[in-house]
This record gives C-alpha cells, sequence and structure tokens, in this order.
C-alpha cells in the first residue's frame, strides 16, 4: 500500500513538471506564468480537482512513442472562483509547446461536456502552437470536437478564453466562438495564418505582434474584448468578470452585498449635459456614477469608443450598459459601434442579464466608406438584438436620440420596459439645423428667415415632451435621481416573463 501511494506522488511530481524544469524555466524568462500557476492564481486557492492529470498521447508515428508527457499538454479540471464553480483548461506549453493532440482534445471536450451537464462556465487558457504535427488529421479532429462543443454550449454556460501565449492557425476558431477573449499585451496573439506564410503569400512583410498581438485585436479588429499588462491582472480580471456573471442560462446572475444606497442622489449629474448641445461630455462618467460602488467591468473598451458596453451592478445584480459616447464622433452609430453592441446585447439577453441603455445619439454616421461597409446590415444587427431581447430592458435619453438611432437604441417601440428622459432630451427626427434646411429650402439665402424656422424647429421638438406626450417616454425624470429611477425599475423588472414566438432560430442579418 505504501508502496502504490509512493509511486501516486512520484506520478504526480512528475505531471506537474509539464515539460521539465528546463521548459518551465524559459516559460518564466518569457514573462509567462505556467499553466498551472496560471489554474492556481485563476481559482480559489486549494479548489482545483484536476482531471486526467497521467493521461498521454497515443501516437507513435516520428518517435513519439519515445517522448510522452503525463497529461499531454494541457491541465483541466474545475475550481471555485469566489465560492462559485466553473471548469477549466490551461494549456501547458512547455509540452509540445501546448500543441493539441487527439487526446489533449478529449481532455478538454470532457470538462466542457461537464460544465454543459452541470450548468457552470468554461474558462479556456491557450497557450499553444496550434495541432500537434506529429498526429495529423487526428488533431484537427480534436478541434473540430472542440469546436462543436463551443457552439453547442454557446447562450447555455458562460464561455472565457484567455490567450496567453500564440494561439495560430485554426486554434483561434475555438476562441472566437466564446463570448469574450482577453489578452495579454507583448505575450500572446492570434492569427490565422502566421507572418511566414502572409509572406509567402502576399508578400507582406508583418511582426506576430502587428499581425495578431493584443493592440491588434482589441483596437482594430475587435476579436480580442480586452488586454491586460500581464498573466497575472489577466487572471486577476478573469475573476472579476465571472463575478458578474450567472453560472449558466437557467440562473439569474448572481446578487451581491452592496454598500452603496439605492436612493444615492448625485447632484453633479444636474450638470453632466453641456450648455451647449454640440459639446461633448463623458458618458462614462454617468455609468460609475449610476453603479454600485462605481464598480463598471468595461467590454471591448478600445474598440468602437463611440459606444461603451460593459457591466455594472445595481443593488447587487448584474446589469449590462450600453451607453452613446458623445466623446467619439458624437456619439454616432456606425458599423463598428453596432457589431460591439449588438453582440453585447445579445449575451446579456441569453444569459438574462438586465440592459440599462444610456442614450445621446445625432444618429447614423453618413458617408461612403459606412455604406460601402453595410452600415445598414450592421446597424440591422443592433436593431435586432435590441428587439429581440427578451431581459429587462431600462433606458435614459440624457441628451440627443434622433432619428433611426433612436428607434435602435432599446426605444419604447422595441420593447422598452421603461423608458426615461432627462429635461435635456431632444426626441425628433434629426437636429434642428439639418431638419430646418430641408423643410425651408425656399429661405436658405435669408439667414435670418432661417434662424427663426431653427428656434421654432427647436422649441417644439428639442425636447423630451413630445415623446412624453404620446407615451414613448414613461417619465421625465432628474438627472440627480437617476440612480434611484433606474434601480427601482429594475427591482420592479424582477418578475418579468416575455416570450417570443417559437422559431428555430431568428436570422440576425449576420
Ligand atoms: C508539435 C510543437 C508545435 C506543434 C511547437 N511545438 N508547436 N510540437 N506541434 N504545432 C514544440 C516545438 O517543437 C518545441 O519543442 C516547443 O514546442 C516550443 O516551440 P518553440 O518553437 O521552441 O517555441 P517558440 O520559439 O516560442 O515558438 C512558438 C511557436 C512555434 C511560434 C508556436 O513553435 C511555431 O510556429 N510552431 C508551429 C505552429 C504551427 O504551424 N502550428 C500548426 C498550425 S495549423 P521542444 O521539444 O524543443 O521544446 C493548425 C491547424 C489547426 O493549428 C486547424 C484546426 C481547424
Amino acid at each position: 500500500m505504501k508502496d502504490i501511494h509512493e509511486e501516486l506522488e512520484a506520478r504526480r511530481d512528475v505531471a506537474r513538471l509539464g515539460g521539465g524544469q528546463r521548459r518551465i524555466d524559459v516559460q518564466h524568462s518569457k514573462g509567462k506564468l505556467t499553466a498551472r500557476e496560471r489554474v492556481e492564481l485563476l481559482l480559489d486557492e486549494g479548489s482545483f480537482e484536476e482531471f486526467d492529470m497521467f493521461v498521454t498521447h497515443r501516437c507513435t508515428d516520428f518517435g513519439m512513442e519515445k517522448q510522452k508527457f503525463p497529461g499531454d499538454g494541457v491541465i483541466t479540471g474545475w475550481g471555485t472562483i469566489n465560492g462559485r464553480m466553473v471548469y477549466v483548461y490551461s494549456q501547458d506549453f512547455t509540452v509540445f509547446g501546448g500543441s493539441l493532440s487527439e487526446t489533449h482534445a478529449q481532455k478538454i471536450c470532457k470538462v466542457m461536456d461537464m460544465a454543459m451537464q452541470n450548468g457552470a462556465p468554461v474558462i479556456g487558457i491557450n497557450d499553444s502552437g496550434g495541432a500537434r504535427i506529429q498526429e495529423g488529421v487526428a488533431s484537427l479532429a480534436g478541434y473540430a470536437e472542440v469546436f462543436q462543443r463551443n457552439i453547442m454550449a454557446s447562450g447555455v454556460v458562460p464561455q472565457i478564453s484567455l490567450i496567453m501565449g500564440p494561439c495560430a492557425g485554426g486554434a483561434v476558431y475555438s476562441p472566437a466562438m466564446t463570448d469574450f477573449i482577453f489578452m495579454v499585451k507583448g505575450s500572446s496573439y492570434m492569427f490565422v495564418t502566421g507572418p511566414d506564410v502572409v509572406k509567402t503569400v502576399t508578400n507582406e512583410v508583418v511582426t506576430a505582434e502587428e499581425l495578431g498581438g493584443s493592440a491588434t485585436h482589441t483596437k482594430k479588429s475587435s476579436v480580442a474584448d480586452g488586454a491586460f499588462e500581464n498573466d497575472v491582472v489577466a487572471l486577476a480580471e478573469c475573476r472579476r468578470l465571472v463575478d458578474f456573471l450567472p453560472l449558466n442560462n437557467r440562473e439569474k446572475p448572481p446578487v451581491r452585498p452592496f454598500f452603496d444606497a439605492t436612493d444615492r442622489s448625485e447632484s453633479s449629474l444636474d450638470t453632466l449635459i453641456p450648455e451647449s448641445a454640440n459639446t461633448a461630455y463623458d458618458m462614462k462618467e454617468l455609468i460609475v456614477k449610476l453603479a454600485d460602488e462605481g464598480d463598471f467591468f468595461e467590454i471591448q473598451e478600445e474598440f468602437a469608443k463611440n459606444i461603451i458596453t460593459g457591466f455594472i451592478r445595481l443593488e447587487g445584480q448584474t446589469v449590462g450598459v450600453v451607453g452613446n459616447q458623445p466623446m467619439v464622433l458624437a456619439g454616432c452609430l456606425d458599423i463598428d459601434s453596432s457589431r460591439k453592441a449588438a453582440r453585447f446585447v445579445r449575451f446579456c439577453d441569453a444569459f438574462e442579464i438586465p440592459i440599462l441603455t444610456l442614450v445621446d445619439v445625432p444618429g447614423f454616421l453618413p458617408g461612403t466608406s459606412q455604406e460601402y461597409g453595410g452600415v445598414i446590415k450592421h446597424g440591422a444587427k443592433l436593431l435586432f438584438a435590441y428587439g429581440e431581447a427578451t431581459v429587462p430592458k431600462v433606458t435614459v435619453i440624457t441628451r440627443k436620440a434622433y432619428g433611426g438611432a433612436y428607434d435602435v437604441m432599446s426605444s419604447k417601440h422595441l420593447r422598452g420596459d421603461f423608458n426615461y428622459a432627462w429635461p435635456t432630451a431632444e426626441i425628433a427626427v434629426m437636429g434642428a439645423k439639418g431638419a430646418t434646411e430641408i423643410i425651408h429650402r425656399g429661405d436658405l439665402g435669408d439667414a435670418d428667415k432661417i434662424a427663426a424656422h431653427t428656434a421654432d424647429y427647436e422649441d417644439r421638438f428639442a425636447n423630451p415632451f413630445v415623446a412624453a406626450e404620446r407615451g414613448f417616454i414613461d417619465e421625465v425624470i432628474l438627472p440627480h435621481s437617476t440612480r434611484t429611477r433606474v434601480s427601482r425599475a429594475f427591482a420592479s423588472l424582477r418578475g418579468k416573463k416575455q416570450e417570443n414566438p417559437w422559431k428555430k432560430h431568428g436570422n440576425i442579418p449576420l
């Protein structure tokens, strides 16, 4: 009996060393943690339960039968984050570069299947040279098995990908189908084909960092939802995000203790809107002032900054926030911001997270680049996402809500539950100047007449009352009371039940 215990410990020690101390040292020298260290930091101390520690690959080509590492390059299991269960896999770059073999894939699939059965999120830590080259099609099949599970799990359990090293080839498509992707600055990259192939095929010379580093994916492509300074910060932020999310689509998001009065009045909000309608202000200030303890987890902070998306809590309950940002492109909706917000709204709806929409939007961005890029279809994504969402929806119009963008931004007509407006709201087909120049085209040569028409239009439409008279706005509220009003609105909607007609699935304009 003693012998078997010793053997178990000896085997565990070997498995814990992954590809060996030399390779661990190389990993550390790159500023990266090992797969095991990452799991330890991600999960509550001592909570990790490992599966399949002794699994090895079955490949016999290229002398592989002589090179076996217990665990086969991925650490899998479950544990807790602040007491709530999550499943996790963490690729071990010290074993064949974290490459994915048939058995490596089976280990990942096992935790994904268990996560689906037991209703808990899956967090994948990716650090891999892609398909295990020695295994050929068996490895490709392994990837496809993982992809299929990503698809089935979508909308059932939250899936989060942390990219903490290379992620190349088809390997990027598993993270791409998860809900959130976070990268580490300077040590992670994602691309379908690497710089060498790019050079051969297109003659472009580009570094790995330029092609698929964190700046590329958070600012240009929007593939990644955020990037952090190092592994430790990324893992801590992942824990923070998990605290906002429900464990699965049958559960409500967690309710946390809160230390911030619901009736907290914010008098500074009464002067947030500048005197001039063309002067910008920071919508994030409003978000932070509404949130419990000012805690805001932003998603896609560096992309399409004309719209803000992220999570706050009100009375301890998670709320997804979408807000136009007047400081960038005057808060116009365009292709990128529509896509960004649509995806966020759909995530919230899939996981029963109520949505707060803060509106200051002068319309859709005009221009050939937008039209050629398909702003009609991309803008429709956001319209579609809001219109199909059945979670509680509360909207506050702070200033402009013009044209089609008024309709899109969770208006009453898209089943908004509470639609509030500040006294500074202007709800109209377009701005007064533009409207005057169209309906009084004949007076364009006469500056006085145009000024009078503009003033007249402003008097009539640059306010919330026309919409309020029709019931499109439920109530005009004072800015300082917004936290109270919005919190009470969500509280009243906790029992909301709304169902869309049966269908296999809708056909969102992809
Ligand atoms: C087997 C691999 C491997 C792989 C790396 N290694 N990638 N072993 N299969 N795909 C091994 C190396 O042999 C080495 O072993 C160790 O991992 C570390 O690799 P290095 O090259 O020394 O590390 P580094 O210099 O940091 O470079 C990392 C890398 C590079 C950029 C990831 O290794 C690389 O380019 N690898 C190949 C990437 C690739 O082409 N993958 C296939 C993509 S196609 P030792 O024993 O020396 O430690 C694909 C298709 C999927 O993934 C399709 C799904 C639909």
